[in-house]
């Protein structure tokens, strides 16, 4: 039986618990079109619908959020939008800094830094600095992500600690290798959520996904409010994880 909205902050340290809720925030430009507005303003939208799912968060007692903001395939876009994307985000690091260190959150960003510009990795690593002592919650912000790059750069890595003599092949599983990942201390995410009614992980923590639960929304991230980061934890809740065991 789904647990109910109200028991949410307290089933969270029980049998079922509910350590990471990651989300692929789709639906932007959609709602921006469905609304006769600019695509810039469904972006900025959806940066407020960030807060919403931040504060559901808390509420659930989540120990950890991972955010989709920026796929490395997202460089892609036309370029006005990627400039858009940037600004909004410097924006919110400018802003909203403050209010999640006042929560207690802690920020982490994932992703290729390579590709950023000076300024936002700058203000990256002061907001990862500022907030690094938070225990209340961690926001994994990830940020010209792509996670088929993610598992390169480990495979690289390791094959140059090989290649040094520092390690062994055969002495390689799967905890040495999640090591190499850039989510290194970040558990795996137990529940996925995508918005917007698309069914697929589009390059987004492929190998940490193993065994998460997915749970896709028809709703446009836009509209996703606190109310139903709620629903999906009682959906969550509800659900029997077995992980490759028998019932
Ligand atoms: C997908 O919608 C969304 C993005 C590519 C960007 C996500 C960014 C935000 C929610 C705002 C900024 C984030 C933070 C953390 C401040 P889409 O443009 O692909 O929508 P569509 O598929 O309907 O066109």
């Amino acid at each position: 039986m789904a647990a109910s909205v109200h028991q949410c902050a307290e089933d969270t340290s029980g049998v079922s618990s509910l350590s990471h809720v990651a989300i692929i925030m789709d639906g932007n430009g959609r709602w921006a079109t469905k609304n006769g507005k600019s695509r810039s303003l469904g972006h900025k939208k959806g940066a407020e619908a960030v807060r919403e799912a931040i504060e559901g968060a808390l509420d659930c007692g989540v120990k950890c959020l991972t955010l989709y903001a920026f796929s490395s395939e997202n460089w892609n876009r036309p370029v006005e939008e990627v400039t858009d994307l940037m600004a909004l985000l410097k924006l919110y690091l400018q802003r909203e800094v403050k209010t999640v260190h006042k929560q207690g959150v802690r920020l982490r960003v994932i992703g290729r830094r390579d590709r950023l510009s000076a300024d936002i990795v700058k203000m990256i690593d002061k907001a990862e600095k500022r907030t690094e002592a938070n225990t209340r919650m961690t926001l994994v912000i990830a940020l010209s992500y792509g996670s088929r790059d993610e598992i390169i750069e480990a495979a690289k890595a390791f094959a140059v600690s090989v290649a040094e003599g520092k390690e062994d092949p055969s002495q390689l599983d799967e905890e040495k290798f999640s090591k190499g990942l850039w989510t290194n201390d970040i558990p795996d995410p137990d529940l996925i959520i995508r918005t917007s009614g698309e069914q697929r992980l589009s390059n987004f923590l492929l190998w940490q996904a193993a065994y998460a639960e997915f749970l896709f929304l028809d709703l446009l991230w836009p509209d996703f409010s606190k109310m139903d980061f709620r629903a999906a934890v009682d959906n969550y809740l509800g659900r029997n994880r077995r992980f490759g065991a028998r019932p």
